[in-house]
């Protein structure tokens, strides 16, 4: 178990880290990362010779290597190890930031201990929450079900021919996907991106704005059918259905608002790209932030009388609108739809009364972590961020950590119920950067720090309540959960690290440039580090009640009522569909397309909706024996693929091998659609 799951943290840390900084942001899957562990762990028990393997000696340290089979606990305990390691550290977005826009190079002590403490905090809270998060049945967490579909494929009932079958029919597909992955990725990018809108009009820039899906930031890829399984992802194959209608929502809301707003000019848009990340002048050149900063990284106010404020494109910042609508929609989604639920699970934790979830029951076995080990680590981590705040001159004053906490630790049963719900997480980070910019405001580096170990501690705290549900699931001791889930962050965190380090040096002038490249892209970082600025250096000036996006943090009082439409409508007309309405993923959408390769995105919906509406319907059988399993291969296929594509062709190991154009390579967009003058 600990090698495999310390072999597997190794591997997918380094992946995690690299999918950053590609234009479609995939996060590794840890359903790849599930049957790697199977694979490796079978492995271990026929090579080393222990019991379980044919080479038996008795010898005591072969035994001790080696004590048995290979069992599904063991899986579950590597499995979980791994995939804590292959989330990225947020933490590497500040160390990226610093070094890319700023010029500033935090020590690697600090950067390593600080990484630490902002990802370690968050399992303290989780512990804390977890009796009203993890235990209750309604807490399902969708994609747990996935990984344990898959636990059972591969431990139960060996050998037994329908095993073999559902098995044979996994590997065949990974492998499929595996071969067909190089056409869209390399050979033929058309076929990632087909749109028969772009083919009919090459050279109009709305139907590259609307239609265009090829590369990053292109367009909203509207009636686009790529089959691009590496930006796909299994994400279709276990969505709720809940989720993903009112995400499909959401998105169609995106085909208007977006051209509406660039249309009518709001914003000055039309200065500035129909998508992008970057800030710009008003004049539409590029935003030059060391013009209006001191050199602590103030903001200069006589400068900033002189160039004035940074705009943003208006898709971005219908964006971010967006995704604060969303932050104020999902407290009152659940507290309106499940805050009954959650009360009861509070009061019987309260009152020591038995809970009434039968995968609880059965883990009475077991010894549940003492609430004091979950008390050590937040304490352990609270200091060393604190220690590390002033060391690394984050600018970051020690109440606004504590508050910073505080206010995490009060969000917490809201975000973590609605991962556990509609598999669906608000982006909270915008909230907490509001905060900063008003609790410390004129410091980009001290608000970066806020939503470090603010943010970044509902992330933690979701993944971990997560992970002990999945440990509740498949019976995995809480005490064995813990300590897998403390090695995976730690070993994790010190590659990404690496990692981030090494992109950032060999990739610098892609990573700073607007568009990036099929392979490389600074979006992820560019975005991160000028909602940093915004909300940090001119917070007041530009998203205060005088500034021009005065609307976006709004949207966050904006979000508190939505839910309160379908719900009250539910209550008179018990129409059972409005049941199906989240308002929290609807309005995280409406501006979701503002970003990323968009080419796939209707096959995406086509999958989502074959999957859980009809074939979860008519074919239930086959549902449950293979759905899941072939989200599964869909991820292993297309994740291998990137990983081996990446380090031997596109760049990651230092070299670039372009393939020829062709017709289905085209030279500019792979999709046909026009390259606007603005995208470059
Ligand atoms: C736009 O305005 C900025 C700041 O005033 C200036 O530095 C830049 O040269 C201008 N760009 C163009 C194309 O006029």
């Amino acid at each position: 178990m600990w090698f495999t799951g310390l072999g597997l943290a190794v591997f997918g840390a380094v992946l995690g880290m690299l999918f950053q900084f590609r234009p479609q942001v995939i996060l590794v899957s840890a359903l790849f990362l599930q049957l790697l562990a199977y694979m490796l762990g079978r492995l271990f028990e026929v090579i080393i010779p222990g019991p379980g393997s044919r080479l038996h000696t008795g010898n005591w340290f072969w035994n001790f290597m080696n004590p048995g089979p290979f069992n599904l606990k063991e899986h579950v305990a590597a499995q979980i190890m791994a995939n804590t390691a292959a989330t990225a550290a947020q933490a590497c977005f500040v160390f990226a930031s610093d070094d890319l826009f700023y010029g500033i190079t935090v020590n690697p002590g600090n950067a390593i201990f600080t990484l630490l403490a902002s990802q370690l905090i968050g399992y303290g809270f989780a512990g804390l929450f977890r009796a009203f998060l993890v235990y209750p049945t309604v807490m399902l967490y969708p994609q747990n079900l996935i990984y344990v579909n898959l636990f059972d494929v591969l431990h139960r009932s060996k050998g037994e021919m329908l095993q073999g079958k559902r098995l044979r029919f996994f590997w065949l597909v990974t492998l499929a996907i595996f071969v067909y992955e190089w056409f869209p990725e390399y050979i033929a990018p058309l076929l990632g991106s087909f749109n028969i809108v772009c083919l009919c009009a090459r050279n109009s820039d709305w139907v590259s704005y609307i239609f265009g899906g090829a590369e990053a930031n292109e367009g909203m890829g509207l009636l686009g059918f790529g089959v691009d399984w590496a930006n796909i992802t299994s994400a279709p194959f276990y969505t709720p259905l809940s989720t993903q209608i009112s995400n499909y929502v959401g998105w169609a809301v995106n085909y208007f608002l977006l051209p509406a707003i660039f249309a009518t000019n709001v914003w000055h848009s039309q200065n500035f790209p129909f998508i992008s990340q970057n800030l710009f002048f008003e004049n539409g050149s590029i935003y030059d932030q060391s013009l209006i900063l001191n050199p602590d990284q103030s903001l200069n106010k006589t400068a900033y009388e002189i160039y004035g404020q940074p705009w943003q494109s208006g898709s971005t910042v219908i964006y971010n609108l967006g995704i604060n609508m969303s932050i104020g929609a999902c407290i009152v989604h659940i507290a309106l739809w499940y805050g009954q639920d959650i009360w009861t699970a509070f009061m019987d934790y309260v009152h020591r009364r038995p809970i009434d979830d039968h995968h609880y029951k059965r883990m009475a076995v077991y010894k549940e972590v003492p609430m004091w080990w979950y008390g050590a680590v937040t304490l352990g981590a609270f200091i060393t961020a604190m220690v590390c705040a002033y060391t690394e001159k984050s600018g970051l004053p020690w109440w606004a950590l504590i508050v910073g906490l505080i206010i995490a630790a009060l969000c917490l049963p809201f975000y973590g119920a609605m991962w556990a719900i509609a598999a669906f997480t608000p982006v909270i980070s915008n909230m907490f950067q509001m905060l900063a910019s008003a609790l410390i405001p004129g410091s980009s580096q001290a608000n970066m720090y806020f939503e470090l170990y603010s943010s970044q501690t509902l992330v933690q705290a979701a993944s971990m309540l997560g992970d002990l549900k999945l440990g509740q699931y498949t019976k995995l001791p809480p005490r064995t959960t813990f300590s897998v889930q403390i090695a995976g962050t730690v070993v994790g965190a010190l590659l990404n690290y690496v990692i981030m380090q090494d992109v950032v040096s060999n990739e610098r002038s892609i990573l700073l440039s607007d568009e990036g490249t099929r392979v490389w892209s600074g979006q992820q970082v560019q975005s991160y580090n000028a909602n940093a600025i915004l909300w940090g250096a001119l917070g007041k000036e530009i998203y205060g009640p005088k500034g021009p996006y005065f609307v976006v943090p709004l949207g966050i009082v904006i979000g508190l009522a939505l839910p309160f439409i379908p719900w009250l409508l539910y209550k008179k007309t018990k129409w059972e569909w409005l049941k199906l309405v989240n308002m929290s993923v609807l309005s995280y959408n409406i501006g979701d397309l503002a970003g990323g390769t968009n080419g796939y995105i209707n096959t995406w919906m086509a999958i989502g909706l074959t999957s859980h509406f009809y074939i979860r319907k008519y074919r239930a059988g086959w549902f449950r024996k293979y759905n899941y399993l072939f989200g599964a291969a869909v991820d292993g296929g297309a994740q291998i693929f990137v990983f081996i594509f990446s380090f031997a062709l596109a760049g990651a190991g230092g070299v670039t091998v372009n393939f020829p154009n062709w017709a289905l390579n085209p030279v500019g967009n792979a999709d046909y659609c026009k390259v606007t003058d603005q995208e470059g």
